[in-house]
Order: structure tokens, then C-alpha cells, then sequence
């Protein structure tokens, strides 16, 4: 929740980032395995978990409902959910984020019973539950509304649900995260038609098939799952942000630096290594090493946000905000979100030239940039107005960077290193 007192970033632009810096954990793979621990009596240990706010309000989520956390002297965490004391999520937390939503998935294929009020998460768009409860339902799950909670029961007790083949009106990556965990503990087979093929989706699936789920088809649009009586502890590493990765391929881009990103997940970025070397921004990518450095002028480039392998929705800000520095008239549809476009008018007070028509946006460059007193709207566009800010003459203010808190860890450190004028206040 922000508040009047949320920190605020000083950003002095105009110097080009040079040097090297590590990818950090990926925020949603972290947070659905989170989750996931729910699923088992034994430990899960986690590496590689971001230390960041969403991460956060997901373990205190998760420690509410009886769950031990632990922070391991190697950096990794380890959850135990041996002593579940309640189904019922507290509104408080659940509408933190969106991610915590994701508890009711495992409380119901394990015991059968959860009970939440709808979750939270950025303003970017309507962002309804249908295909989580849609998932359940399908199961032999009872789901009603009581007040303003949704409660799901399965049909006979504790580890119940039912196999079933399953149509996603759309491929949602956390419904398909949240319908996976409640599947694997199913009687019979369940088929997900329709999944998400988002690389954080399959990182889940893994971590699921470590603790001795029965899940194939993995990193495609059909899931199959043969439900398992009972699931083990496992210690597994959470992904490279592919989405953190990517702001800093896109900073050294605006900024006509040069940045080393080490463990970053190349695998899964090829859409945004393309547009980077289409706006003629240098891209060097070896397995787990990204190197991109920015030209003297940037082209104007087009693109669409779409669902996985095409570019993510959580980079189209990002991108918009370089392309105001890129020679040329630039086109951007959003095609998973319907209120992605806020930061548009965060940037015009910086001086861009950007408009938004409904999803989509037209970016006229290159604008000289300069300082203003501007707002991180939520993670992403927080990420804008940053990479502007970066790129910009003077001094800007980003009020509300509690939003970038929650997506990016030790932000401001990592860009001091690289060489950004940053400040926290
Ligand atoms: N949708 C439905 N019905 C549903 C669920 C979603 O119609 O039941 C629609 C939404 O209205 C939206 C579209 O599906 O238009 C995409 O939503 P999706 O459910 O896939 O997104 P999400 O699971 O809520 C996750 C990430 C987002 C990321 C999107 C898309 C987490 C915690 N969040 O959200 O990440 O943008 O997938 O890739 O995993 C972020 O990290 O900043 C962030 C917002």
C-alpha cells in the first residue's frame, strides 16, 4: 500500500552506465514456489529468492497460515508447512500483491478447503480470477461467494479434487500456476489446455516435479498432470528475472552504456534481444552472460506486449521510455493488459513525446529529456520513469518507489555501480 511517506528516488541523468552487474532471482518464479511449499509436510528450500517487498508480503502471507520460514546461512530460504493452522487468507495481506492469490491453489488441493478475498497487484488492468476458480471448479471443487470472500471446497475432504480436462479462457500465467498446484495432488489425470508458457510457469513445474509430482508437457500450452497421493520436500534454485534483466539490457541502451548482465536468462529473452538490435542497440548473448551496449542514435522500432515468447508486458514501459530517445515514430500495442499505458503521461512531463490511444502508444523520438517531479505508478512504469530519469538532463524526483521495491532488488545499489547518479530519500 503506498502511502504519503514512501520513499522517493533523486536521479541526476545524463551519464552512460558502464560495467557489470548479476541478474537477481526471478520475483513471480519465486513467489508461486513460495506457494508451493504449501503442497508438502517436508521442507522446501529456496535459492536464489530476490530479497525484495512482494517476496515479503508473501512470506508473511505464507507465516500466517501457520508456515515456518527460515533464512539459511547460504542466502537460501526454507519453508516448512508441517503445521497449517488456517485456510482462510487474511484480507490484509492477500491484497497486497497478486502473486498471494496463489495460496489458495495448494490450500485446496491439499486440504481440500481454502477461503480468500480476491488478491491485489498493480493497476494495470481489470485482472480477474475467473480462470483460477474456472480451474477449480472443474476439479469437482465447490467455489462460492460468502460475503466478500471466495471459498473453494473440494468435493470429499482433504486431497479430493478431482482429474478433468481443463479449458483456460486465457492462458494466465498465475492461474496456471494456481490450477498446476491444486492439480497435483488430484485423483486421476488433469489436463490444462491453454496453459501459459511463461518461463516463470515452468520454473514452478519443476520445482513441483522435484518434490514428486507427475506433470508433462512442460513449457507448453497443454499440461498433463497425474495427481500423486502425497509430495516430498526439494531444494531447488529459482530462475534468473528475466524482467530485471531486461531493464538493465534496455538501460544500457538509452543511456548509450555499456552493461555486462550476468545470469541473465538469454534463453527465454530473445524477443527483446531482437528489438534491441533492431533499434540498433548492440546485443552479445552467451548463456547466462548479456552484454548490450547503446549507440550513438537509437532507431525507432514497433512492437507488441503479447504472452510468451513474444515480448513481455512487463518490458513494454521499459521500452517505451528508451524509445523516446530512438530516431523515428514508434508503435506499441499492449495485448495483455488494458491499462498499461499510465506511464505515458508520467514521461510526457519529462518531455516526451508519447500519446496513448486506448493499448496502444506512439512514441515520437528523439526528445530531448529533462528533470521533473514524476510518480512510479506501479513496478514497470516505475521502471520508466527511472530509465527516462537516467537518460534525461537534470534532476528528476520519482515519488512512490515503494512500487519498484517490489519487483527489483538492491535497484538503487546495482545503478550506482554502474556508474547512475541515484539517490534514496
Ligand atoms: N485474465 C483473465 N482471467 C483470469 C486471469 C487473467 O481474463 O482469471 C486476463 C487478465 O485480465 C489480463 C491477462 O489475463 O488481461 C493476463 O493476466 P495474467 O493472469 O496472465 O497475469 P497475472 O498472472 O495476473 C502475471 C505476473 C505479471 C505479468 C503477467 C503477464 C505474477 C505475480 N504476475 O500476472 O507480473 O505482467 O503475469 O505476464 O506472476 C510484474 O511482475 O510487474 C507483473 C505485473
Amino acid at each position: 500500500m503506498m502511502t504519503a511517506t514512501s520513499p522517493r528516488y533523486r536521479v541526476e541523468g545524463g551519464s552512460a552506465l558502464r560495467g557489470s552487474v548479476r541478474t537477481s532471482g526471478s520475483k513471480n518464479a519465486a513467489l508461486a514456489a513460495m506457494c508451493a511449499s504449501l503442497l508438502t509436510d517436508e521442507d522446501i528450500i529456496l535459492e536464489n529468492v530476490p530479497d525484495i517487498s512482494d517476496v515479503h508480503s508473501v512470506r508473511r502471507l505464507l507465516e500466517n497460515l501457520g508456515t515456518t520460514v527460515r533464512d539459511l546461512s547460504d542466502g537460501s530460504i526454507c519453508l516448512n508447512s508441517a503445521s497449517i493452522s488456517t485456510f482462510e487468507t487474511p484480507t490484509a495481506l492477500i491484497t497486497e500483491n497478486r502473486a498471494s492469490f496463489q495460496v489458495t491453489g495448494p490450500l485446496l488441493g491439499r486440504f481440500g478447503w481454502a477461503s480468500s478475498a480476491p488478491p491485489g497487484g498493480d493497476a494495470i488492468g481489470q485482472r480477474p480470477i475467473d480462470v483460477h476458480l474456472g480451474g477449480f471448479a472443474s476439479m469437482g471443487a465447490t467455489v462460492e461467494q460468502v460475503e466478500d470472500r471466495w471459498v473453494a471446497r473440494a468435493p470429499d475432504g482433504p486431497g479430493s479434487l478431482r482429474g478433468a480436462r481443463i479449458f483456460m479462457d486465457y492462458a494466465s500465467v498465475t492461474g496456471t500456476q494456481n490450477v498446476l498446484m491444486a492439480a497435483v495432488l488430484a485423483r486421476g489425470q488433469v489436463a490444462i489446455v491453454n496453459a501459459a508458457t511463461e518461463p516463470e510457469v515452468s520454473d514452478l513445474a519443476n520445482l513441483l516435479a522435484a518434490m514428486g509430482a507427475k506433470i508433462s508437457g512442460v513449457g507448453s500450452q497443454i499440461l498433463e498432470v497425474d495427481g500423486v497421493e502425497s509430495l516430498h520436500g526439494a531444494r531447488v534454485r529459482i530462475m534468473p528475472d528475466r524482467i530485471e534483466a531486461g531493464t538493465f539490457a534496455i538501460a544500457a541502451a538509452v543511456t548509450a552504456g555499456e552493461i555486462e548482465i550476468l545470469e541473465a536468462p538469454v534463453h527465454v529473452m530473445d524477443a527483446l534481444i531482437a528489438k534491441l538490435r533492431a533499434c540498433g542497440a548492440g546485443v552479445d548473448a552467451t548463456p547466462g552472460r548479456l552484454v548490450v551496449s547503446g549507440p550513438s542514435q537509437l532507431r525507432a522500432v514497433s512492437f507488441q506486449a503479447l504472452p510468451y515468447p513474444g515480448l513481455a508486458t512487463d518490458l513494454h514501459s521499459p521500452m517505451a521510455a528508451m524509445l523516446t530517445q530512438a530516431q523515428g515514430v514508434s508503435i506499441i500495442h499492449e495485448r495483455v493488459f488494458d491499462n498499461r499505458m499510465l506511464y505515458v503521461g508520467e514521461l510526457r512531463k519529462m518531455g516526451a513525446e508519447i500519446v496513448s490511444t486506448g493499448s496502444s502508444a506512439i512514441v515520437l523520438g528523439p526528445t530531448k529529456l529533462h528533470g521533473a517531479r514524476v510518480r512510479a505508478l506501479d513496478v514497470r512504469a516505475g521502471a520508466a520513469v527511472l530509465l527516462a530519469a537516467l537518460a534525461a538532463t537534470g534532476t528528476t524526483t520519482i515519488e512512490e518507489v515503494s512500487h519498484l521495491d517490489r519487483g527489483y532488488e538492491a535497484l538503487e545499489e546495482k545503478l550506482r555501480e554502474l556508474g547512475a547518479g541515484i539517490e534514496r530519500n
